[in-house]
């Protein structure tokens, strides 16, 4: 049997995963092409939110939905979904919903068992979805969440004034929203960068003052306190306070930690013989990173100068992969937002259907991967070879037209043509 590809996007092969059907006339239509259609109609957004409002807050429901958005990483993707689901399950009394979603209920017997605090650490390299897949975790519960740097947490022996610059932004993003706030998600970034001096990896390249001195005054809060933050910053006569419980905010922790799987590579290899030998010669460097930073363990991260009781205070530890030339490729057109799809949508608005043949998109990838920024770089190199494109596209004649970017216009050999389709 031939395989069918879809009509509307000429891209789209059927496979298991990627269903098609034909329609009259031979026509044929991918999932992604009926949804991305359904949207346009004004349809995918109720679909969408009809989806999530009988969504029930279990771990297969979260995994789904990142999938959506969130290509591999599927050992990630699986244990934030499990780790979510315990934290919100802990979070939640009976009959209560977070955003839109809502907890299954405890067996009656287990109701009075106190769960600790779960909050996560994601490790891996630059641009491979850690801070995309917190983001689509929080959409999904559609929960406040912020993003906020570890770098800026100053060291200058104060951070109590950035914990409460963090929750201040929790409480806005909340709408000012107590009880909201109370059940937020915070993501600190760039957690490598506050490691102890001294630690090793690449620790050198983090702050040298007062890392150690971050991770502590972060203790606290990400365990539970009470911050005061004041409502009404600026106006100089009030000073009314709002009390925010951090016991149930659940905290992300990333980062790139470079370097780090020299440190699991070595304790590996003191460890255990075997290990040290299976280092294969004709092994990539994505491949060994990838055997590598599974094996990831607390000792590697207090190693590369996180505190002990900094880490005893995550409960899940996360690595993810480095990216594979067929994700990035995927990145490129799968997910829900993917960058083509944006474009597409722009292009649509100037009556241009915008397709990438296979070939551009290898060419893309490669371009990208010279970046080392992993699916990061996709979009700076896209963007350079849609420039001419969207420079011209709001000038071009009247109609319904088709702009095919190829090889050669990936490459930059090339102009791409805008042309008129017939009968249109
Ligand atoms: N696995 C993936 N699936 C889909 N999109 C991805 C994936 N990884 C990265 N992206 C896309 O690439 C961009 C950068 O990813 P993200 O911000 O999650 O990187 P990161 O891992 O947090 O990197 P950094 O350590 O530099 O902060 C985002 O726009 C995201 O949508
Ligand atoms: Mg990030």
């Amino acid at each position: 049997m031939t395989q069918r590809i879809c009509s509307f996007c000429n891209q789209r092969r059927e496979t298991e995963v990627e269903p098609i059907v034909t329609g009259p006339f031979k026509v044929n239509i991918c999932l992604q092409c009926v949804l991305r259609y359904m949207a346009d109609f004004g349809l995918g957004d109720q679909a969408d939110s009809k989806e999530k409002q009988q969504a029930r807050l279990i771990p297969k429901a979260i995994k789904t939905y990142l999938d959506q958005h969130i290509i591999e990483q599927e050992t990630a993707k699986k244990t934030l979904s499990v780790a979510v689901y315990n934290h919100y399950k802990r979070v939640m009394k009976d009959g209560e919903a977070v955003g839109s979603v809502s907890v299954d209920e405890l067996p009656k017997a287990l109701e009075d068992v106190r769960l600790t605090k779960g909050n996560i650490l994601m490790v891996g390299p630059t641009g491979v979805g850690k801070t995309a897949i917190a983001e689509q975790i929080a959409e999904f519960l559609d929960v406040p969440f912020i993003v906020k740097d570890a770098t800026t947490l100053t060291s200058a022996g104060y951070v109590g004034e950035d914990v409460e610059s963090i929750i201040r932004s929790l409480w806005e993003a909340a709408d000012r929203d107590v009880e909201k706030t109370e059940r937020g998600i915070v993501v600190i970034d760039e957690v490598d960068k506050i490691a102890r001096r001294g630690g090793g990896g690449g620790s050198s390249q983090g702050r040298d003052v007062g890392g150690e001195g971050v991770q502590q005054g972060l203790l606290k809060l990400i365990e539970s306190t009470q911050v005061n933050i004041q409502a009404d910053m600026g106006q100089v006569m009030s000073n009314k306070l709002v009390q925010i419980d951090t016991s149930n905010i659940l905290f992300i922790f990333c980062g790139a930690f470079v370097g780090i799987e020299q440190l699991i590579q070595q304790r590996m290899s003191s460890g255990s013989i075997g290990f040290g030998a299976n280092k294969s010669q004709n092994k990539s460097k994505d491949k060994e990173y990838n055997d590598l930073i599974k094996e990831l363990s607390t000792q590697d991260l207090i190693k590369f100068g996180l505190i002990p009781e900094f880490i005893g205070r995550l409960a899940v530890v996360v690595p993810l992969e480095s990216l594979s030339k067929d994700a990035l490729k995927e990145i490129l057109w799968k997910p829900k937002s993917s960058l083509i799809r944006q474009y597409q949508r722009l292009l649509n608005l100037n009556n241009i259907e915008l397709e990438f043949t296979d070939d551009a998109m290898d060419v893309i990838v490669e371009d990208a991967i010279k970046r080392k920024a992993g699916a990061r770089g996709l979009r700076s190199v896209i963007e350079k070879i849609m420039l001419d494109i969207m420079y011209v596209a709001p000038d071009t004649e009247e109609g319904h037209k088709r702009c095919v970017v190829n090889a050669e216009v990936a490459k930059g050999q090339a102009k791409a043509d805008i042309e008129l389709l017939e009968g249109a």
